[in-house]
């Protein structure tokens, strides 16, 4: 018997991750972003990583439209901004401090990190499409991050 979608997210919901909000764009340059804790380093070299987008989300169709995408590793006082980010739609960027990367999506200020990268490959994943990146650029500063367990926002040492 398959198991229940929500004793599938309780469950996990036990594996403790950071939080990203990987951004995209569209063919006229108009930008869209989510929250996304499906992200995982995959290779060295090549440099890859992948994350999973849900098919409904309104951001999902520009993935595959501009091949590009950015992950921005927020920090322990970001909440807000990925409660933002994980609400679909609306004008997700408005009063958001941001600049344009190289690949044309946008990086967000504040975070610990980003990572921009060029879509790969593209696999199913059920009602999700994974998304391998090919790293292009990337960089880190020293915060602290933001992190998830059991459907909350946590800091470490909590
Ligand atoms: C902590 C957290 C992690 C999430 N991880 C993912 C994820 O990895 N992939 C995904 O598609 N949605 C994920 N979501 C849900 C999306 O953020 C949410 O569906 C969002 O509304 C999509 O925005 P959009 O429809 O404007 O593109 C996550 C939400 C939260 C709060």
């Amino acid at each position: 018997m398959p198991i229940d979608r929500n004793e599938l997210r309780r469950v996990m919901g036990h594996f403790a991750t950071g939080v990203t909000v990987i951004t995209t764009l569209s063919s006229d340059g108009k930008f869209y972003g989510l929250t996304a804790n499906a992200f995982t380093s995959v290779s060295l070299d090549p440099p890859l990583l992948l994350i999973s987008v849900d098919q409904k989300a309104e951001s999902y169709p520009f993935f595959e439209e501009s091949k590009v995408f950015t992950v921005n590793i927020l920090a322990d006082d970001q909440e807000s901004l990925s409660r933002r980010f994980a609400v679909s739609g609306g004008p997700k960027f408005d009063g958001v401090a941001y600049r344009t990367g190289a690949n044309g999506a946008p990086i967000l200020e504040g975070t610990l990190g980003y990572i921009e990268c060029k879509v790969a490959a593209t696999y199913p994943g059920g009602d999700h499409t994974i998304y391998l990146g090919e790293i292009q650029e990337a960089a880190t500063v020293d915060r602290k991050p933001l992190l998830f367990f059991r459907g909350g926002y946590r800091a470490l040492g909590d």
